[in-house]
C-alpha cells in the first residue's frame, strides 16, 4: 500500500515536471518570418544600380568622352559595352600573349592569357 502510494507521488512528479518543460519550450518561428520581419523592404532595382555603381562595373563597361576634366563616364553609353560603331583597335604585335591584360584607352576593350581581343 505505502509503495503504491510513493509511486503514485513519483509518477505525479514526473508528470509535472514534463508538463513544466514542454511549457517552457519556445515555439519556433519560420525562417521566412524572422527574415521578413528583420530585413528592411529594398528595391532591388535601386540596390542592384548602387551595387554596380559601387563594384565599378561602368568604368570598364561604359565608353568614355573626353571633357576639359579628362574622360569621364559617356551616359549616354551607360554599361554598353564596347561602341561597336567604333573600329576595333588593333592589337599590338610587339605585346606577347602571356599573363598580361592590355586594355583599351577607355577600358572597354582588352586582349589577355585568353589570347583574343575580348569586349567588356
Ligand atoms: C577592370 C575592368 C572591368 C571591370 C571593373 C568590370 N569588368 Fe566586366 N569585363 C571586363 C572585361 C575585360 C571583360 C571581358 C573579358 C572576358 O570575357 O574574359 C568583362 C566581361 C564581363 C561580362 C561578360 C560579358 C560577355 O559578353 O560575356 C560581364 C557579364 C561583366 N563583365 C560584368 C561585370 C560586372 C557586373 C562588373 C561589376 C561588378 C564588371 N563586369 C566590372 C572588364 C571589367
Amino acid at each position: 500500500m505505502r509503495t503504491q502510494r510513493n509511486l503514485s507521488k513519483i509518477l505525479g512528479l514526473l508528470g509535472l515536471l514534463i508538463l513544466l518543460v514542454s511549457c517552457q519550450q519556445k515555439k519556433e518561428k519560420p525562417l521566412e518570418e524572422i527574415v521578413e520581419n528583420q530585413l528592411p523592404p529594398i528595391d532591388l532595382v535601386a540596390h542592384g544600380k548602387y551595387m554596380v555603381d559601387v563594384l565599378g562595373c561602368a568604368d570598364c563597361h561604359t565608353p568614355k568622352k573626353m571633357t576639359d576634366m579628362g574622360p569621364v563616364l559617356d551616359m549616354e553609353k551607360y554599361l554598353m559595352g564596347y561602341d561597336s560603331s567604333q573600329e576595333m583597335p588593333p592589337v599590338p604585335e610587339n605585346v606577347p600573349i602571356g599573363p598580361w591584360v592590355l586594355f583599351k584607352g577607355d577600358l572597354t576593350a582588352a586582349v589577355g592569357p585568353w589570347g583574343n581581343l575580348l569586349l567588356g
